[in-house]
């Protein structure tokens, strides 16, 4: 009988260890999935400002970034197979307000960034059949040229902004503030074919 208890007892601890493995497994690939793909896009968004900029100023920018932040960003998810969304509390553009879970997300970095002072890399959620990654986005100087305080902002951009967005939000911000995240969703099926390949 007591042999029989520690057999019991050695597999449950076996079993508990390996299904901790595999969690911390899943863990990192969708934070490597996560990270890749934020970075992708943030990249491609970067780079189509740069290049307006310099062409056009920033009225040139906004326009760009108006007519072509949601379309690149679906068509990264679409070269990468999963499903990516640029939101914040202050959102400029309705259709990138955050929902339930992404509030949750929000409200993780902001306590984060009140009580150590420092931004968290990222934050994981699981939601039915699939994973969410959250990169946080930090204001830079280029991007207080249009989401910064507005007393200080070039007029003429302030009232394209307004034009574009009468119910814009996303003013007001300083260097180094919590601006809002970069959220990957990435199919469980995904993952677990991403761990398939790793283990052959
Ligand atoms: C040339 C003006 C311009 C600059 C510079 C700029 N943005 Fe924006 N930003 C916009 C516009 C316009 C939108 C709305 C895009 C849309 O309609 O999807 C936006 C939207 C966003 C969003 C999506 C959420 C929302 O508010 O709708 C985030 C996040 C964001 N910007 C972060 C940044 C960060 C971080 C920087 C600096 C690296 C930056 N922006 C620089 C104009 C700008």
């Amino acid at each position: 009988m007591k042999k029989l208890i520690i057999i019991v007892f050695t597999s449950a601890t076996i079993l508990t260890g390996a299904i901790a493995d595999e969690a911390e497994n899943t863990q990192k690939e969708i934070v490597e999935i996560g990270q890749k793909v934020s970075k992708k896009l943030l990249k491609t968004l970067v780079s189509e400002l740069k290049k307006a900029m310099k062409e056009g100023g920033p009225l040139k920018a906004i326009e760009v970034c108006s007519k072509k932040a949601l379309e690149l960003t679906k068509k990264v998810s679409q070269q990468e197979g999963v499903e990516i969304k640029r939101t914040s509390f202050k959102y400029r553009n309705p259709k990138n307000a955050p929902d339930k879970y992404e509030k949750e997300a929000l409200k993780y970095f902001e306590n984060a960034l009140k009580e150590k002072g420092k931004l968290p890399k990222y934050y994981v959620q699981t939601i039915d059949k699939e994973y969410r990654y959250y990169m946080p986005l930090k204001i830079k100087d280029v991007c207080l040229t249009c989401h910064g305080d507005p007393k200080h902002m070039d007029e003429k951009v302030l009232n394209k902004i307004r034009e574009l967005y009468p119910n814009d939000k996303a003013t007001g911000y300083t260097l180094g503030d919590f601006r809002g995240v970069i959220r990957v969703s990435i199919p469980k099926s995904t993952i677990e074919k991403h761990e398939k390949q790793h283990e052959d």
